[in-house]
């Protein structure tokens, strides 16, 4: 029953999505899916709970923002099957942790609300209403050693998307975060499981500020909507993504994603700390190798190459 329910939510949605922001009407929901009257009424409070925006008046209901939806039906039929929509999960990497090893190449599992979100180095993600949080579940026949440049690739598309669709000088910070106006608009954070020496699979979490507004505990944060003082599609955002990410990852060229990535790096030139579980190191980056370490130059002209660590710009 609650199964059912939630079905006849999401056709309910679906139909006020297709109807492109005209009213439809109660009696209209209610003989195309057979229930009554009330029973739509109660699933539209619910869909108005759950986050939706739909006005309701005497002649039926209408979808207001039908172009921020991230439901499966919302995106081009070669994407439909490959979304995982959650109005709630714990974390989009623990669904797609346990989703991974039966869902096809380049899916993926987004969440409205997350209530556990992880960052890297086992902090919390404040992940707010607006924000676009999911989980891109990957299958790349290779070795655990070159694994790294698929975040490279997420990172350089995601930048590469966003500056087209709002012309933002979107900048990418090591290893994989994005940075506008200096501050951090997304984070990325991949965990993977290996088999016989090949990766099974490599979940890559991208938590991105579009319309949620970083609160005062994430002072260095900024959302797409506190600069452009407009909000945006996240459906267009993730689409666009996806597309020019499944088309660099077809036939990956290691050499030329990291060319494009130090093109839009606000990394190299700057004088960093990067810190780990254990260590901290500063100098001034000076390049990322083929190999996706940076490497740094400290005060004594020392270059030292790190592998991994959380970078911050001095
Ligand atoms: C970081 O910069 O520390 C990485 C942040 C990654 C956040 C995203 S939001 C979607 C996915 N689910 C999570 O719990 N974390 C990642």
């Amino acid at each position: 029953m609650v199964n059912e329910n939630k079905n006849i939510r999401e056709e309910v949605l679906k139909a006020l999505f297709q109807a492109e922001g005209e009213t439809v009407s109660g009696m209209q929901l209610s003989s195309r899916f057979d229930i009554s009257r009330t029973a739509i009424w109660k699933h539209i409070n619910q869909l108005k709970t759950n986050g939706f925006t739909i006005e309701s008046g005497a002649k039926g209901y209408v979808l207001l923002n039908p172009d921020d939806l991230l439901l499966p039906f919302c995106f081009s039929p070669r994407f439909q099957d490959r979304i995982y929509h959650f109005q709630e999960l714990s974390s989009t990497m623990d669904q797609a942790k346990q989703s991974a090893k039966s869902a096809p190449h380049l899916s993926v599992v987004i969440a409205e609300h997350q209530l556990n979100g992880r960052g890297r180095l086992n902090r919390e993600w404040v992940s707010s209403a607006g924000g676009l949080w999911f989980t891109l579940m990957l299958k790349p026949q290779t070795p655990p050693f070159s694994a790294y440049i698929y975040n490279f690739a997420a990172s350089l598309s995601l930048a590469a998307s966003l500056r087209i669709l709002f012309e933002l000088p979107v900048t990418v910070k090591w290893p994989n975060d994005l940075l506008l106006e200096g501050k951090k608009l997304c984070g990325l954070l991949s965990e993977m499981a290996t088999k016989s020496d090949m990766v099974e699979y490599l979940n890559i979490g991208i938590g991105l500020n579009v319309n949620n507004h970083p609160g005062k505990s994430e002072p260095n944060a900024i959302s797409i909507k506190d600069v452009l003082q407009r909000p945006v599609s996240r459906k267009t955002i993730l689409e666009t993504f996806l597309n020019d990410f499944q088309s660099r990852i077809e036939s990956i060229d290691c050499h030329d994603i990291i060319q494009q990535w130090k093109q839009i790096t606000s990394t190299i030139g700057t004088q960093v700390r990067i810190e780990t579980l254990t260590d901290t190191f500063e100098g001034l980056a000076v390049d990322v190798n083929k190999s996706g370490a940076l490497i740094i130059k400290d005060l004594d002209g020392k270059q030292q190459e790190i592998v991994y660590g959380d970078c911050f710009h001095n």
